[in-house]
């Protein structure tokens, strides 16, 4: 799937692109069909709500379970950050948002790169999010929201919150996210909120502030991310679990379009259990990094 010249000009002023019904009920549905028995795993990647057993945020799986593996390397996902960054891509982060139905809690203000800057030591912007919608998404359900044009502002101050949800995150303060509104248009449009069926995809720069609400509502929300950042760009630092910053920074290869609904091989690395080296983590620069 390539971009035109229209969706690419979006894409640079906006900093997001929205395709509702990307992928039809039926290949939305061998996905979802795997999140329930992926959940109740007790295992360190799945990260839990605060205070609750609804899991906020489910990591790798494309690491362990076949049909998101086979999503890691859909050609719809990836094809056209390829072609944007005129350079093959690693999975940085794979996750599945929960934000189940009345306990899905907020995502603050933020901007996904400023995690990977102060945390990975990922050298520059040069990696995208991809999300994926496995239900519907109202304006009930807890559905994302970006200031649009906030990308180009390049990475901004952000203080690591520790305590609002039970996940850290680099957060952008009020007074900003005010501003920031305000420039983008106000009420008239600084803040948007791509609503659609299961199946629709967003791409959105990995500098574009974003955040959603709490899920009130008895709808799930579920989506799958996808954060994939150019080989040149991998992360110079294991600061975190491998699980949720990964370190296999070999180009990903492109499954036929059917694979969603079709048996094509994939490696499961994970298949029977997380290695006990994707939990050491380290502040030292990596050898590839120094060796650069
Ligand atoms: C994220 O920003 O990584 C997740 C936001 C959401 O799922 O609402
Ligand atoms: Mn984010």
């Amino acid at each position: 799937m390539k971009l035109s010249k229209t969706q690419l000009e979006q894409f640079e002023r906006d900093g997001y692109l929205f395709f509702p019904s990307l992928f039809t009920p039926e290949e939305t549905k061998s996905l979802n069909d795997a999140v329930p028995a992926l959940y109740a795993r007790r295992e360190a990647y799945n990260v839990r709500e605060k205070g609750s057993d609804a899991v906020r945020t489910n990591f790798a799986a494309h690491m362990y379970s076949e049909p998101f593996a086979k999503l890691a390397r859909h050609p719809r996902m990836i094809e056209p950050v390829e072609s944007l960054f005129g350079e093959k891509l690693y999975m940085h982060q794979f996750k599945i948002n929960g934000k189940m139905a009345f306990e899905g809690d907020v995502w603050q203000w933020h901007q996904d790169y400023g995690t990977w800057k102060n945390d990975d030591l990922m050298p520059t912007e040069r990696a995208m999010n991809i999300a994926i919608f496995l239900d519907d998404v109202n304006e009930f359900n807890g559905p994302l929201m970006f200031i649009p044009g906030s990308h180009k502002k390049g990475v901004i101050d952000a203080k690591h919150d520790l305590t609002t949800t039970s996940y850290p995150l680099w957060t952008v303060d009020n007074a900003l996210i005010s501003q920031l509104v305000d420039r983008a248009g106000g009420a008239q449009g600084g803040i948007v909120s791509p609503k659609g069926p299961a199946g629709s995809m967003i791409l959105f720069h990995s500098c574009l502030v974003h955040a959603s609400g709490s899920n009130l509502s008895p709808f799930n929300r579920v989506s799958v991310y996808l954060s994939l950042c150019a080989v040149s760009n991998h992360i110079r630092r294991h600061k975190r679990p491998e699980y949720i910053a990964h370190r296999d920074f070999t180009a990903i290869e492109c499954l036929p379009d059917d694979c969603l609904l079709r048996d094509y091989p994939v490696d499961l690395p994970w298949r029977n259990g997380v290695p006990a080296s994707a939990s050491i983590t380290s502040t030292e620069l990596i050898d590839a990094a120094v060796a650069a």
